[in-house]
This record gives structure tokens, C-alpha cells and sequence, in this order.
């Protein structure tokens, strides 16, 4: 586990790095650029660079236009906080540690940081510094799009704000199946982990349909066992170690599956949800799996 905690730190050294530089050459306005930056610089775990720059790894890419993947991302992944942290959204006043953005700046700057931030990285995608093979640029480009859009975040955060009755009359919370609610975490959480865990397949020249096929399933499995974890955090967690207020998910009727199976059965969930994905991955990569079957297990044993 240390070993991990080794490598998850140097990557995230490398990407903030990229962050800083891309980040770097937009200076004005100047109070737009420091929401932006606030966001980014803020901390966190960096899991989806990680992700990227792994399954990359997988087929022995590396260098400045794997970073710059990962960094686009990450960039989605700030803004989508940004934004879910908002008084219309889920009103938190701490993330990362930090005061939110909109509560750093305020709330109209907040809303443009997080848009700047998500067309910045699609700037960034269409960048030939970051793929120079046209083909793999777009698909690149078309496969972010998606994560982040209607069928990916942007859709599940509509389906969870539904799902804590906003828009009904009752204003109750919805009654939910098990599998409405993998549906909403799939899309909310899990479409951009998905879309990290493949990118290193989209990238390779030469990664065949089998290997295609594995990351898909690991990753849909990881952004599901994410989910279920934030959950049982936002129950058990400390707000000091998570850096951002917990226990709020059942004060809002929130769809989690810790709410709905109770603990026990959503940390055994977690368990075998875990194990489908390494299963997944061992199946197809062997011993090459290793380093992202370890990032499985720390997400089921993280404290933020
Ligand atoms: C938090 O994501 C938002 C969810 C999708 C549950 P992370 O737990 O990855 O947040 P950071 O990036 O480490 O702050
Ligand atoms: C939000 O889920 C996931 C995003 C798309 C940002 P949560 O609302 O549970 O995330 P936290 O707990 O605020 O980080
Ligand atoms: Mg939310
Ligand atoms: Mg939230
Ligand atoms: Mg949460």
C-alpha cells in the first residue's frame, strides 16, 4: 500500500505540474483565473489522473501527452465540484480542506470558473501537443464529451437531484431500486472514472478489443465501488479527514446505496464490486494488473 501511496503521489506531482502550466497561461481576468485556479490547486486525491496515466502505462505510454489527458480530466472533475458544491446544488461551504469556490469568490464566479475549466479542457484535448493522430484526438474528444455530458455527470447529477425530490410537488425523496440507483452513480461518478480507465486504451495504437473490454468493466466497476465508498464516507466519515462536510446524504433523501442496504451491506458490495473489476482486469493484463488492482483496494479502505 505504501508503494502506492508512493506512485499516486508522483503522479499527481506530474500533473499538477501540467495543470500549473496550462493553467498558467490564462491571466486575466485576473478573479476568473484565480477561481479556476482555487479549484484546482485545492488538493485532492488526483484518483482520475492516476487512472489515466496507469492504463496508459498498461500498453508503455507515457509522457507529456498522457499528462495532458490526465490533466484535461482533471479539469472536468474540478469543475463538476465546483458546481455540484453550489447553493442550488448540494450548498456545501468546504471542499478539499478549503472554503468552496463560491464561498472563496462567490457564486456568479464560481459558475464561470467551473465553465472555464470545462471548455479549457477540451482546448486542451484538441491540442495536437496532447495526440497527434487525428483519429485518437477526436475520439478522444468525443469520449470525454460524453462522460461529461447528458449520458455521463451531467445527467446523473440531474437524476440525483431528482432523485432527493426537488422537483416533485411532495418535495420527498424518491423511493429508489437498487439498480436506479447503480444507474444515477454509474453516470454521476462512474462515467468519468470509466473514461479514465480507458483512455489508456484509446491512446495505444495497438490495444486489441479483449483489452478494450477489460478496462471498460474495471472502470464501470471503480466509479461504482467509488461512489458506494463517498457514501458510506458521508455516514461514517470525519468532515477534518474528508475535507468537506459529511453526513449530509440522508439529511437531503439522498440515493445512496449505504441508504438504501444499510452499512453492512453496502461495504460487502463494495467488496465484491471490487473484486469483479480486478477479476476483470487479471483476466486479460495478469500480473500487469497489479498496479490498478491496488488502487481497487484503496479506494475500499480510504479515509477521504
Ligand atoms: C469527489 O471525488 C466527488 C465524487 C465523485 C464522489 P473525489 O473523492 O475524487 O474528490 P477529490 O478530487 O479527491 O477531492
Ligand atoms: C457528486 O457526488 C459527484 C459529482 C459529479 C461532482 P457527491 O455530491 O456525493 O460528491 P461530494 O460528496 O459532494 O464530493
Ligand atoms: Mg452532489
Ligand atoms: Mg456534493
Ligand atoms: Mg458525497
Amino acid at each position: 500500500m505504501d508503494e502506492l501511496a508512493g506512485v499516486m503521489d508522483r503522479h499527481a506531482r506530474a500533473v499538477e505540474a501540467v495543470l500549473a502550466e496550462l493553467l498558467g497561461a490564462a491571466k486575466r481576468p485576473q478573479r476568473l483565473v484565480e477561481a479556476m485556479r482555487h479549484a484546482v490547486f485545492a488538493g485532492g486525491k488526483r484518483m482520475r489522473p492516476f487512472l489515466v496515466i496507469e492504463s496508459a502505462a498498461l500498453f508503455g505510454m507515457g509522457g507529456a501527452g498522457v499528462l495532458r489527458v490526465a490533466a484535461a480530466l482533471e479539469m472536468v472533475h474540478c469543475y463538476s465540484l465546483i458546481h455540484d458544491d453550489l447553493p442550488a446544488m448540494d450548498d456545501d461551504d468546504m471542499r478539499r480542506g478549503q472554503p468552496t469556490v463560491h464561498r472563496a469568490f462567490d457564486e456568479a464566479s464560481a459558475i464561470l470558473a467551473g465553465d472555464g475549466l470545462l471548455t479549457l479542457a477540451f482546448a486542451v484535448l484538441a491540442d495536437r501537443k496532447t495526440e497527434a493522430r487525428a483519429g485518437r484526438r477526436s475520439k478522444l474528444i468525443a469520449d470525454l464529451a460524453h462522460a461529461s455530458g447528458i449520458d455521463g455527470m451531467v445527467g446523473g447529477q440531474m437524476l440525483d437531484l431528482q432523485a432527493e425530490g426537488r422537483f416533485d410537488a411532495s418535495g420527498k425523496p424518491r423511493r429508489m431500486k437498487i439498480g436506479a440507483i447503480r444507474h444515477l452513480q454509474a453516470l454521476k461518478t462512474g462515467a468519468l472514472i470509466r473514461f479514465a480507465a480507458e483512455a489508456g486504451a484509446v491512446l495505444a495504437p495497438r490495444a486489441t478489443a479483449n483489452e478494450r473490454r477489460a478496462l471498460k468493466i474495471y472502470g464501470e466497476k471503480l466509479g461504482l465501488a467509488f461512489q458506494i465508498k463517498d457514501d458510506l464516507l458521508d455516514l461514517l466519515g470525519s468532515a477534518l479527514e474528508m475535507g468537506k462536510a459529511v453526513a449530509k446524504d440522508a439529511a437531503a433523501g439522498k440515493a445512496t446505496m449505504a441508504g438504501l442496504l444499510g452499512v453492512e451491506q453496502a461495504e460487502a458490495l463494495l467488496a465484491q464490486t471490487g473484486e469483479e473489476g480486478i477479476a476483470a482486469l487479471r483476466a486479460v493484463f495478469g500480473a500487469r494488473a497489479e498496479r490498478l488492482a491496488d488502487l481497487m483496494r484503496f479506494n475500499a479502505r480510504r479515509s477521504h
